[in-house]
């Protein structure tokens, strides 16, 4: 059976196109080689403030060993586990790392009008970012 883990984080800093693009380039090369999928979701706040929502999917040892190189990356901090389980079948077998950016106007959206406004993450726990990669899971 295949195993997911999800989790969010605070992206160190804004990151532009040209990191994203690195970024992606690498984890994609590194999940085709370990039979790993998922989605990415870059949420940019504001100008300054950035977060990410991840979805990995695969073998339970080559989630959690993604995961681990993951979580020595520099480019986040503040990395929260929201599922690891194990799933029926995969969402996004498809993709090496599907990704999918969003701003604050969708992030509205998505909450209709349900923010947080403590500024506490909107992403800190399994119901929200569920709303989140329900808009990747299309
Ligand atoms: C937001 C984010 C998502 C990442 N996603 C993946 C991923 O899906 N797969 C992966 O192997 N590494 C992923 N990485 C990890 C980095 O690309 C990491 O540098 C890479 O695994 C290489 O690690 P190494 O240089 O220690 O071997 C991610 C890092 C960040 C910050």
């Amino acid at each position: 059976m295949p195993y997911t883990l999800i989790y969010s984080s605070t992206a160190s800093f804004v990151l532009d196109d040209e990191e994203i693009s690195v970024l992606l380039d690498h984890a994609r090369e590194l999940n085709a080689a370990n039979d790993v999928t998922g989605l990415l979701v870059y949420v940019r706040f504001d100008d300054d403030r950035a977060a990410f929502v991840q979805v990995l999917e695969g073998d339970e040892n080559a989630v959690e060993q993604t995961y681990a190189r993951i979580q020595r990356d520099e480019l986040h901090t503040d990395l929260l586990v929201l599922v690891r389980a194990a799933i029926p079948q995969r969402r996004f077998s498809q993709w090496s790392m599907k990704f999918v950016r969003m701003n604050q106007a969708v992030l509205q959206q998505v909450f209709s009008g349900s923010m947080p406004a403590d500024g506490r993450s909107p992403l800190a726990d399994r119901a929200a970012a569920e709303r989140v990669i329900a808009v990747g899971d299309v």
